[in-house]
């Protein structure tokens, strides 16, 4: 346990009734960057909410960073002051600049003062190429701006786990690569990254695990490149053919 920064044990939830996750089980080093692909409504995007408690698990135990998320005594701003969450569409604060996006949290939850806040969001902007958007809203932006933006901001905490919903694949094919580009950089920087994306070339790459998942089980994981090309069962290998295929299809 002491090396995981991330264990999920058992885990079981869902909706009204409807049982999506059905036992998952998954670990996270730290600094150890996973990638999640299955089907969709596989039950990827309630894995990552249960993580954060947006979705409750119904049963099973997750440990973040040495702490239990699932503990009745847990103190669930905490946990998510840990984490930076960036979804598939882009959760920024429309009625707020972009330099704004990043301060304001800062500011809030990490009770520091406006100047250091906002010299600190202006340096994660700079890391990113995005400092000439500083006093833009995000409607002036393009969606893959936006999504760096998103990502950004989600740094600019320093997050002990960066978790991340598909965020490329709201994205035009030609706004994606300037997004994968700044994943591709965040992964460099060692960040603990679990992502849920079926971008081929990150999973590949930048990827020390892939797990992948169907009908709220993991029924496969490894490295990337192994899975990727020799899937050891039928439910990977299809999967895979598929993704190959709409990846084929916007290249
Ligand atoms: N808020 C919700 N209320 C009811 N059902 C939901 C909700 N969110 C997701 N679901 C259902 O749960 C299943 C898994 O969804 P999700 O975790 O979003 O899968 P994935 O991210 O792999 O596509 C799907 O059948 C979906 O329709
Ligand atoms: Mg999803």
């Amino acid at each position: 346990m002491n090396n995981l920064l991330l264990k999920v044990e058992g885990l079981k939830a869902g909706y009204d009734g409807l049982e999506v996750l059905r036992g998952v089980d998954l670990g996270l080093s730290r600094g150890e960057k996973v990638v999640v692909m299955g089907p969709s409504g596989s039950g990827k995007s309630t894995l990552l909410k249960c993580i954060v408690r947006l979705v409750e698990p119904w049963s099973g135990r997750i440990f973040l960073d040495g702490e239990e998320v699932t503990g009745r005594e847990v103190d669930l701003r905490k946990v998510r002051a840990k984490t930076g969450f960036v979804f598939q569409q882009y959760n920024l604060f429309p009625h707020m600049t972009v330099i704004k996006n990043l301060s304001l949290p800062l500011e809030v939850v990490k009770r520091m003062p406006r100047s250091e806040a906002e010299r600190r969001a202006m340096n994660m902007l700079k890391a990113f190429g995005l400092e000439e958007f500083a006093d833009k809203y995000p409607l002036q932006l393009s969606g893959g701006q936006q999504q760096r933006v998103a990502i950004a901001r989600a740094l600019v905490m320093d997050p002990v786990l960066l978790l991340l919903d598909e965020p490329t694949s709201a994205l035009d094919p030609e706004l994606r690569r300037e997004v994968l580009d700044t994943l591709f950089e965040v992964a460099r920087q060692g960040r603990s990254m679990l992502i849920v994306t079926h971008e081929l070339d990150f999973a590949e790459a930048a990827a020390d695990r892939l797990v992948l998942m169907d009908d709220g089980l993991v029924v496969e994981e490894g490295d990337p490149w192994e899975l990727l090309h020799t899937p050891k069962s039928d439910r990977a290998r299809r999967f895979l053919v598929k993704i190959a295929r709409s990846a084929q299809s916007v290249a």
